[in-house]
């Protein structure tokens, strides 16, 4: 095992005292309730913020659940992220709209800007990038979310400028 993923390991919160104890109490908490996987996972990626793939392990095998089930709820709502978020998060909408009125190339100019792919956080900790679906301003295709902020008709060219408005 390579000294990265020794370090990914022992800084996983099933192997952080706290931290696996907030899960613990999620799970006992909300374990009986209807919907129990979806409210638990909701809890530990807003008090966590994130869940790792050891985290889905550990949750699927106290819940008595196939680990693949909570992959695929993990994988499929993209309010859950599998490693920690950035300071900010830049999403790039990819409905019908927006992916026709230039999304591609908003997200080559990000990916080029920051070095990152989508999914991925700056070695500094500051920006994430992510998709997300219709956010329902349309009529301002292309538009981007930066934390709770949308933009709209937003060009490459001004994506510099978002990226300082983070940085700062
Ligand atoms: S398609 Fe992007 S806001 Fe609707």
């Amino acid at each position: 095992m390579n000294s990265a993923v020794i370090s990914a390991l022992a800084n996983d919160p099933v192997n952080n005292t706290d931290q696996k104890s907030i899960i613990d109490s999620i799970i006992n908490e909300n374990r009986t309730r209807p919907g129990a996987t979806m409210v638990i996972l909701n809890e530990v990626q807003s008090q966590i913020g994130f869940i790792s793939e050891s985290m889905q392990s550990y949750i699927a095998q106290t819940l008595r659940v196939p680990v693949s089930t909570i992959h695929g709820v993990v994988s499929f709502y993209s309010f859950f992220t599998t490693q920690p978020r950035g300071k900010h998060t830049i999403k790039f909408c990819m409905g019908t709209a927006c992916y026709v009125g230039g999304t591609p190339q908003l997200i080559e100019k990000a990916k080029q800007a920051l070095g990152i792919d989508m999914g991925q956080t700056t070695p500094d900790g500051k920006i994430t990038l992510e998709v997300c679906r219709c956010v329902g301003a349309c009529s301002q295709a292309p538009v981007i979310v930066v934390d709770d902020e949308t933009l709209g008709r937003v060009k490459p060219s001004k994506f510099p400028q978002v990226v300082r408005q983070c940085q700062e």
